[in-house]
This record gives structure tokens, C-alpha cells and sequence, in this order.
């Protein structure tokens, strides 16, 4: 068992949508304080359902979500939805204001940060995702690229200084560059100790990035674990999942060593025909 703290738990937690549809069942598992977590499955498998219930925007049927030590209910709601910061698959569902600036602000001011403060923490956030503040703090959000929607989108979040990030479906829509670019933010968030969870069904992107990964099909979890987790083919085929065809080296990248091609795992099809 790991001696880290525990960011995050799921408790036999289920969901169950008004219209009866069971989305989770008997959900359980824990990511430690600082962990890079991934929540895999096909679509359909509940992972945006789940991303939605780790910060209270949604409450289970039955079971408890636990953040930071908290059980979350309506009483710590505020908190949780401080604490947990939720980017959601597109952009356009969380960027909403005439301006970048009144949007990344938006956040810290709803705490209840002075005008002075929210400005900071909106500057402080923008040049974490990569956005130069004077080109971008009054331009409409609708005039940028769908990259740079993202980016703002996940400066709105950052502003908040939330201790936990969870990112539904990241990289998806993005090109190769600006997922690698969201990729770095991630890193340097991760270096800052903020616990991540991405909800992916990337497998590529789950192998080379999770210290943790979650296993989901049509509700139910299919395993938990470390990331060796992706190579057992047992598991994943019964997560409706493929083998990662490669694992790109972003650790060791990370660590200054020289960029080298993607590492092959030994359950490529090209390992198996030659
Ligand atoms: N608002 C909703 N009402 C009813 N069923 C829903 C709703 N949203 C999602 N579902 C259903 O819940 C299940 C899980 O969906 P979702 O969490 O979106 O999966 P994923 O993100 O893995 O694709 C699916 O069967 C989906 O059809
Ligand atoms: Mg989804």
C-alpha cells in the first residue's frame, strides 16, 4: 500500500441517470495525493459520468466520493467544486464570456477574490497553459482556434488553484503539437503536486502518462492499478480497450535525456509478423 495521502476515493459508488440508464455500478478505487491518474474505456463506459461525480457536480446513487479526506454531500459542495477543478471534453461548454480576461476571472471572483486578485491569478494561469496575457486577455474566445479555447478553458480552471484536476478527454480534437503542449502543462502541474485525472480512451496517451490507471466498460470496472495495468491483454480486452501500440518516453523526455522514437511494446502487429 502506498504511504502517500489519498487524493481521491470511490466507495461502491454507482449512478443511475432520471431516465434509469445505470452509468456506474459499484465503483471502487483510490488515486494518492499527487497522482497521474487515468480513467480508460470505450465510449459509453461512464467515464464523463465519473469525472462528473469527483468534484460534486454530480452526486452518486449510492456509495461516497472522498476528496482530500472530505466525503462530498451538499454541505461541502462550494469546496469540492473549488478543490476539484473539472475541465470538460469541449471547450465551448465552459468558455462562456465576451472576453479571456473575464473568463479566467470569472472563476476567482465567484470565490470571492478581489478584482486585483482574480487579475493576478488569471495572469499566473494563462502563462502556465502557454497564452501571452497581452494578445490574448481581450480577445473574444470565440475568435480563437479550438486549441486555444482549450487552453483558456483550462486557465479558468487553473485560476481556481484547484488541488485536483480532472481533464474529460483532453487531447481529443487537438493536433499532435497541441496535445503535446496540453501534455507539458500537465507535467508542470504534476511537478507542483497537483493530483490529475484524465478521463481518455487513448490508450497511447494512458500508457506513456497514468501512474495510475482505471479500467471502465459499460459502467463497471473491469480493473485498477498501475500502468502495467494496459499491457495485460485480458484486461483490456475486457475493458472493450486495445493494447497501447507504443509508449512514448515522457518521463524520460522530462528528465533531459534526448527525445527517442516511441518505444514499441512487444504486442504490436509488426512485432508479431516479423
Ligand atoms: N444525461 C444522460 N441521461 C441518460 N443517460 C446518460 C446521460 N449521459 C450519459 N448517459 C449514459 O450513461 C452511460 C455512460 O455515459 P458516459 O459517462 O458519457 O460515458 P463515456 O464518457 O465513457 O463515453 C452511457 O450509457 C450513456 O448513454
Ligand atoms: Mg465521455
Amino acid at each position: 500500500m502506498s504511504r502517500l495521502p489519498v487524493a481521491l476515493a470511490l466507495d461502491q459508488v454507482s449512478f443511475r441517470y432520471p431516465d434509469g440508464t445505470a452509468a456506474l455500478s459499484d465503483i471502487t478505487f483510490s488515486v494518492r495525493s499527487g497522482g497521474r491518474a487515468v480513467i480508460a474505456g470505450p465510449n459509453g463506459a461512464g467515464k464523463s459520468t465519473l469525472a462528473l461525480l469527483l468534484n460534486g457536480l454530480t452526486r452518486p446513487s449510492s456509495g461516497q466520493v472522498t476528496v482530500l479526506g472530505e466525503v462530498l454531500g451538499r454541505h461541502n459542495e462550494r469546496w469540492a467544486r473549488q478543490v476539484v477543478g473539472m475541465v470538460f471534453q469541449d471547450p465551448d461548454d465552459q468558455v462562456f464570456s465576451p472576453t479571456v480576461a473575464e473568463d479566467i476571472c470569472f472563476g476567482p471572483l465567484n470565490l470571492g477574490l478581489s478584482a486585483a486578485e482574480a487579475l493576478s491569478a488569471a495572469r499566473e494561469s494563462l502563462a502556465k497553459v502557454g497564452l501571452d496575457w497581452d494578445s490574448m486577455a481581450d480577445r473574444p474566445p470565440d475568435r480563437l482556434s479550438y486549441g486555444q479555447r482549450k487552453r483558456v478553458a483550462i486557465a479558468g480552471v487553473l485560476a481556481m488553484k484547484p488541488r485536483v484536476m480532472v481533464l474529460d478527454e483532453p487531447t481529443a480534437n487537438l493536433d499532435p503539437l497541441a496535445a503535446e503542449a496540453l501534455l507539458d502543462v500537465l507535467d508542470e502541474l504534476s511537478r507542483e503536486g497537483v493530483t490529475l485525472v484524465i478521463a481518455t480512451h487513448d490508450m497511447e496517451l494512458a500508457a506513456s502518462w497514468a501512474d495510475t490507471v482505471v479500467l471502465l466498460n459499460r459502467g463497471r470496472l473491469v480493473a485498477a492499478g498501475g500502468p502495467e495495468t494496459l499491457l495485460s491483454p485480458g484486461l483490456v480486452a475486457a475493458a472493450g480497450l486495445r493494447p497501447p501500440r507504443w509508449i512514448a518516453p515522457r518521463q524520460a523526455e522530462k528528465g533531459g535525456q534526448a527525445r527517442t522514437r516511441p518505444t514499441c511494446t512487444s504486442r504490436t502487429r509488426r512485432t508479431r509478423t516479423s
